[in-house]
């Protein structure tokens, strides 16, 4: 198919209810951190499609395993046991510490993760409060839906007993100074404990989908102690920025944290869908057979993950994220320090740079002075970068969330500061119209 139909064929075919689009990239294949579109044109991908292809597209590891397991599938769900599931479950169960007696619930995304394990925590507890985020995300369903602040802020069904509180961001305090937005969010969570009737705190360990927020350090490490104080259970969502995106396997580690629920999803799979959630068996064992995806644990996908945790712990792409990580950010504040090729002008325009290992946030600003958010110009930069051969997404209304496949080169690096430095100034010059992006607004 050539580029125009696919498009217009995708318009047809495809539901509107699934696209959140950035540019009409149409790609016949795709290897490591680059993707092929059907002219033949090279991309580089720092998006990793939000993160699910974590190891990059085609792994040669997770694409051998995924074909021998087909040749000989044993069965297609959990109802007939088999050992990829288990083998999974008890990978996980090694992964993520914790003590006691505990389960996993294998899913097929971060969504099914999430949700299921909420509903498990008020079953289990008997209470029906849960403390999310403001601008928080945790899935496109159900409970986790309902309790993402990012998706009820834009007119999603609120849970009627979710309670929001806001995340600290340290570039923009919500009240005073960082140290009192830490303080404020933390009574705010205080008050929700006293009243006893509270299930489950959940918290991404990066603001993601909200903006790319890397909380204050020690804002996770003092609300676990908080949400233990009170005897309850605290739930870190690892979906997006997990297993060793960050430079750490798990992205909690960044604080002292030991949560009593975390869920998986996105890279956990390589590309296939996965999700996993891993917490007291108290919690996850009932009420027995009440989340059925009937393919849910599924051999194919399990044996994909194996496969995923295989090559990261060997590899160990932890400290390769951490690393080439800091490399990015580095070449990143080089430019935000007027070091671009243009004379420097991309720099008037990067209000920020934050992150850790390759999960990389890059804010664009209209004015460094007053920090005014550029979410048009965002747009377009994200659209003029695709056109230059660089895919990009955004968080927030003008966050660059830079986070290629854990593969991605140093070479590959150098290409996309070119690209970021050129596309900034490109669009400061009006390259980009208003008609060619407006189709592709993104969120
Ligand atoms: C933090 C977080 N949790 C959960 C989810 C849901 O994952 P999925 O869309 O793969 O179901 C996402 C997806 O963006 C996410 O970012």
């Amino acid at each position: 198919m050539l580029h125009e139909e696919l498009i217009r064929r995708d318009a047809a075919a495809i539901a509107g209810v699934e696209k959140l689009r950035f540019f009409p990239a149409t790609m016949k294949s795709g290897s490591g951190a680059h993707l092929t579109a059907l002219d033949g044109r090279d991309y580089l991908d720092l998006t990793a499609t939000w993160t699910a292809a974590g190891l990059g597209y085609g792994h040669p590891r997770v694409a051998a395993a995924v074909t021998e397991v087909l040749r000989g599938q044993p069965g297609a769900g959990l109802s007939i046991m088999h050992e990829p599931a288990v083998l999974l479950a008890e990978r996980l169960l090694a992964l993520a510490p914790g003590q006691g007696d505990r389960r996993v619930y294998l899913g097929h995304a971060g969504s099914d993760a999430c949700d299921v394990a909420l509903r498990c925590a008020r079953h289990a507890t008997g209470k029906r409060k849960i403390v999310a985020f403001n601008h928080s995300y945790h899935g496109g369903f159900g409970v986790a839906q309902a309790v993402s602040g990012v998706l009820v802020e834009g007119g999603a069904q609120v849970d009627p007993d979710a309670v929001f509180v806001p995340y600290p961001n340290p570039l923009r305090p919500h009240k005073g100074t960082v140290a009192e937005s830490v303080a404020d969010a933390l009574a705010q969570v205080e008050t929700a404990l006293a009243g006893g009737d509270v299930a489950v705190v959940v918290v991404e360990p990066i603001l993601a989908d909200g903006g790319l927020v890397v909380p204050p350090p020690g804002f996770l490490a003092q609300l676990a102690e908080l949400v233990h104080r009170f005897d309850t259970l605290l739930m870190i969502d690892e979906v997006k920025v997990g297993l060793a995106r960050t430079g750490r396997m798990h992205a909690y580690e960044h604080d002292a944290v030991t949560p009593d629920i975390v869920c998986f999803g996105k890279s956990l799979g390589g590309g296939l869908p996965i999700g996993a959630a891993v917490g007291p068996a108290w919690v996850l064992d009932a009420p027995s057979a009440s989340a059925l995806l009937t393919m849910a644990g599924n051999p194919v996908c399990a044996t994909a993950a194996l496969a995923v945790l295989d090559e990261l712990e060997e590899q160990d792409y932890a400290s390769r994220a951490a690393s080439l990580g800091a490399y990015f950010a580095e070449r990143l504040r080089d430019l935000m320090a007027g070091g671009g090729v243009q004379g420097g002008r991309s720099a008037g325009y990067i209000g920020d740079v934050r992150g850790h290992g390759l999960y990389i946030g890059l804010e664009l600003v209209l004015d460094r002075d007053t920090a005014a958010i550029a979410s048009d110009m965002t747009r377009k930069v994200i659209y003029r970068m695709w056109q230059l051969g660089v895919t990009v997404f955004s968080v927030g209304e003008n966050v660059l969330e830079i986070t290629p496949p854990l593969v991605i080169t140093r070479a590959d690096i150098d290409t996309a500061i070119g690209v970021i430095d050129q596309a900034i100034c490109d669009v400061a010059d009006g390259a980009v119209n208003d008609a060619e992006v407006a189709a592709y607004s993104g969120w």
